[in-house]
């Protein structure tokens, strides 16, 4: 590819002056410049005529010469005439080049090479007819490889008073040479003294080209850290500058530490005795600075920890106070700057309970329990008494104390903030009093009917446990037939023969007196009937009524009799008399018989009569 390089026109009027001045018959116009690729084709086209209508030349010769930048001597590499056209032997050119002679001699160059960035000159020689030259400019371009940027792996301190290299870029073999330019987060960097220094070295190396090496000198502040650094070269290319930018590289900044914090890092929350404490600290200073850990009233002990963690397991209460941490190298920051933390362990001790373990105290009598637990947070009390809440708060009053009042008592003081903390204590509430006989208040009275078992039963509550004894009068044949006790209650059952009116004593006593429960027991006679009432048992009625009638009637023939004898009419009698009857399926009937003889025979008959809703039993 062949590209031109500046206009024609001015190019041509200057020539045409000089030839004009100079021999003012052949016009010659080139480029200034051809500009190619390294290894391209170039085209060099120089283009003539003679302005003389009058006097064309017959014999033109046509030669090529090139002269290196610098040198004044120029080398011919090729000539031609009307007869002959010949490319020089042994020179650059020799094998590398065409000639055409369409509209002027137009001349290749193949494969250019970085050497053929010289001046071409042309040279027409019409002889008589005037002879002029021109030159062009070939300009070889070779784009550079893409940048490398390497920064500067170990960090640069912010406290370095001059520049510090930051990073370097190497553009290698490029023609002509590239330049390097430096970028921060985008934005060109501009050398400035005592901010910015630019270190270029330009190499030519393999041969001819260019390899630019750029230092960047940068001094740094703190926000560099996050500052992204990059290079960009720029090149010519023919017509044309084109750039290529290096990949973006972070350098580590050194700063020193102006702020240090320190902070509870576990447990969350509140501390309590015997959690592990792990306090961290940390400064805004780059490397982070190991720290020194001590407390606030002891500043020269030097607390163990690890780097930047200090563990404190198991705490106590003695481990509360103020904590600080400052960097251990005094890395070019403020010496003062150091980091606080107040840790406050929270604890609760054993609850103390008031009375201890147990406390004897009287039926009716009062009591206050109390039950204390030292804590650095508001606690909070609840009193449990087989597994039932009985109270709230570090007192229990016992009022008018009953043996039911008796028992364990356990508090159990809690930190509402700090649900883990918790402690318990307890006492055993012994309520002593005399014996207390349930039912005591009255008399208990009881009719049964003779021959008959009766239990009487008793139960005592007392403190000590009370013992039971029973005085019965008026049966022959009783035995105490369940006996249990529990704590505080003893029970008492005696199975009682009714044999005649009974008169029983329950005697519950302990150390702290006596209590006696009076039972009474009628015993009433039993009246059986031996059928049942039906229309057969009817005539059983007919047939006692008419004994009776008839034992009557032999009673009063009796007493006629002795009368007679005597002479004498006895006056009536009283008493009672029981009639028992029999029944088979039906329960005993007893019927108490009045001692009025008209009566007796009332109520019989009632009875008899009233059979269906008369009394079941007694
Ligand atoms: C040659 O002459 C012609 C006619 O006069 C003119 O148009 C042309 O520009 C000239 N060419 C050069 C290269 O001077
Ligand atoms: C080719 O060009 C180089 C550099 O200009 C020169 O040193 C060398 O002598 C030339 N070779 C010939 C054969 O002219
Ligand atoms: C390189 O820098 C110089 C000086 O600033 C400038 O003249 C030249 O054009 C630059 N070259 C490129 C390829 O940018
Ligand atoms: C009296 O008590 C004993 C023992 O508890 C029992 O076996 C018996 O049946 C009871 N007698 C009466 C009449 O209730
Ligand atoms: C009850 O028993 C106790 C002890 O056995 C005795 O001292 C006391 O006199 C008895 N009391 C009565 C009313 O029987």
């Amino acid at each position: 590819m062949c590209l031109l390089h500046g206009a024609l026109l001015p190019l041509f009027l200057h020539v045409s002056l000089l030839s004009c001045s100079a021999w003012a018959k052949v016009e010659l116009t080139m480029h200034e410049s051809v500009e190619v690729y390294l290894g391209d084709t170039a085209e060099i086209p120089c283009l003539y005529n003679f302005t003389d209508a009058n006097n064309k030349p017959s014999f033109v010769i046509i030669q090529w010469f090139v002269r290196s930048p610098g040198d004044t001597s120029r080398k011919r590499f090729f000539y031609s005439d009307n007869q002959q056209a010949i490319v020089d032997p042994n020179t650059n050119y020799t094998g590398r080049i065409e000639m055409h002679n369409r509209q002027g001699s137009r001349l290749k160059v193949k494969n250019v090479q970085l050497s053929d960035e010289r001046d071409f000159i042309c040279q027409i020689n019409g002889l008589a007819a005037g002879n002029a030259e021109g030159r062009t400019q070939l300009r070889v371009f070779a784009p550079p490889e893409a940048p490398v940027i390497e920064g500067v792996l170990t960090g640069i301190s912010v406290t370095n008073d001059l520049p510090s290299k930051i990073a370097s870029c190497e553009a290698r073999n490029g023609f002509p040479k590239p330049n390097i330019t430096w970028y921060r987060n985008g934005v060109a960097l501009m050398p400035a003294t005592g901010h910015v220094n630019v270190l270029t070295l330009v190499t030519l190396k393999p041969s001819d080209f260019y390899t630019v090496q750029s230092t960047l000198e940068y001094k740094v502040v703190k926000e560099d850290m996050d500052a992204q650094f990059s290079c960009e070269v720029s090149y010519f290319v023919p017509e044309a500058i084109r750039t290529a930018e290096s990949p973006k590289v972070n350098v580590i900044i050194h700063y020193p530490t102006t702020m240090v914090e320190l902070w509870k890092e576990s447990p969350q929350g509140l501390v309590k005795e015997g959690d592990t404490v792990e306090l961290r600290c940390q400064g805004d200073g780059n490397p982070p600075s190991p720290f020194i850990f001590n407390r606030e009233q002891e500043p020269d002990v030097e607390l163990a920890s690890s780097g930047d963690v200090l563990i404190l397991s198991p705490v106590s209460r003695k481990d509360s106070g103020l904590y600080q941490c400052r960097p251990q190298h005094d890395d070019g920051g403020h010496a003062e700057v150091k980091g606080e933390v107040q840790l406050t362990v929270h604890y609760l001790d054993p609850a103390v309970v008031v009375p201890k373990d147990s406390e004897v105290m009287y039926k009716d009598e009062e009591l206050t329990a109390t039950c204390n637990a030292l804590s650095s947070l508001k606690t909070s009390t609840v009193w449990y008494k087989d597994g039932m809440k009985v109270g709230e708060g570090n007192t229990l009053h016992l009022h008018a104390a009953t043996y039911e009042t008796s028992g364990e008592y356990i508090c159990e003081v809690t930190v509402p903030s700090l649900p883990s903390l918790h402690t318990s204590g307890s006492v055993h509430i012994i309520v002593q009093g005399s014996p207390q006989l349930v039912g005591v208040e009255q008399e208990t009275q009881l009719e049964e009917a003779t021959g008959r078992m009766v239990n009487l039963s008793c139960e005592a509550q007392g403190h000590p446990l009370p013992s039971i004894s029973w005085n019965i009068v008026g049966s022959q044949s009783w035995q105490e037939v369940e006996t249990k006790a529990n704590e505080h209650v003893t029970h008492s059952v005696v199975s009682v023969k009714v044999t005649s009116d009974i008169s029983a004593q329950c005697n519950a006593s302990n150390d702290m007196g006596t209590e006696v429960k009076a039972f009474s027991i009628k015993a009433i006679p039993r009246v059986t009937t031996t059928a049942p009432f039906s229309p057969a048992e009817g005539s059983g009625v007919i047939i006692v009524v008419i004994i009776l009638c008839l034992l009557v009637l032999a009673v009063l023939g009796s007493v006629v009799y002795f009368l007679h004898k005597k002479g004498k009419i006895p006056c009536g009698r009283s008493g009672k008399q029981e009639i028992t009857k029999e029944k088979t399926t039906k329960d005993d009937i007893v019927v108490e018989m009045k001692n009025n003889a008209k009566n007796e025979e009332a109520v019989l008959l009632k009875a008899v009569n009233g059979d269906k809703k008369g009394p079941s039993e007694q």
